[in-house]
């Protein structure tokens, strides 16, 4: 059954902008990217909407609904009252290119900043050999799509630009821990991910585990560990020897 949505979505660019109000026919069962792809189609042909896959894998379409960083393309409109206003603004973490769309190269830059896994000399039959465990522990990981959600709600960059250069963000503590997890990785990455990366500006308030769309538990599973693991470096008596005689 088909309805009038009413939608008040952010319009602007660089310069500036405003939310600008719009009734659009709606169907039951549709989501939040449909409803605005028939704004695009009927009313508005100028909106710019980043998206891609329409199926939650892509990680395109991430904007804010109603003040809560989600995917256009996984929130439904079953999920609010039909004579509900639905509110779309662009990430607030990010500079706005246009309407909905935001320039994410801070994360693209912050990505370039770590450390690639160097692996050790293969064993003699030439394979690799890591435990199961080892494998299943990444596995959670892995599944992060790049919507850069757990980024823009972080209170630490959110409302405060100053902070992006010290800050690499959740996203990529997840990846800090992911490669210090691996067991055949070489780097050790904790004194990075605690210095340029900021992982000490990180207070654990969950926010980013919050709103993952691939549900990762990104502080319990990986900020916390990480967090520890530096912990574990910092008052180990061999690195404190180690410091101390200037081997390390
Ligand atoms: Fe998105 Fe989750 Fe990956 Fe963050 S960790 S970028 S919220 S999928
Ligand atoms: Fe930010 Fe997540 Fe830490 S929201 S403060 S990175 S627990
Ligand atoms: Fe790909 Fe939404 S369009 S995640």
């Amino acid at each position: 059954m088909g309805y009038d949505l009413k939608m008040r979505v952010w319009r602007g660019d660089q310069e500036g902008g405003d939310l600008a109000d719009y009734t659009v026919e709606v169907s039951e069962g549709e989501v939040v990217l449909d409803a605005l792809h028939r704004l695009q189609a009927t009313q508005t042909g100028d909106l710019a909407i980043r998206w891609n896959c329409k199926a939650g894998k892509c990680g395109s379409c991430s904007a804010e609904i109603n003040g809560r960083p989600k995917l256009m393309c996984m929130t439904r409109l079953s999920d609010f009252e039909p004579t509900e206003t639905i509110t779309v603004t662009p990430m607030r973490a990010f500079p706005v290119i246009r309407d909905l769309v935001t320039d994410v190269s801070y994360n693209y830059e912050k990505a370039k900043e770590l450390p690639y896994a160097e692996l050790p000399p293969r064993d003699a039959d030439g394979k690799r050999r890591m435990a199961q465990i080892d494998v299943e522990r990444s596995q959670e990981f892995r599944k992060c799509i790049e919507c850069f959600l757990c980024q823009d709600t972080c209170h630490v960059v959110r409302d405060h630009e100053e902070n992006k250069p010290a800050f690499a963000g959740p996203r990529f503590f997840l990846r800090y821990a992911e490669l210090d997890m691996h067991p055949l990785d070489t780097h050790d990455r904790r004194a990075l991910a605690q210095g340029a990366a900021g992982l000490g500006m990180c207070n654990i308030t969950k926010c980013c585990t919050e709103v993952c769309p691939e549900g990762i538990k990104i502080t319990d599973n990986a900020i916390i560990p990480m967090k520890e693991r530096v912990v574990d470096r910092k008052y180990d008596p061999l690195v404190w020897l180690g410091n101390k005689i200037g081997l390390r």
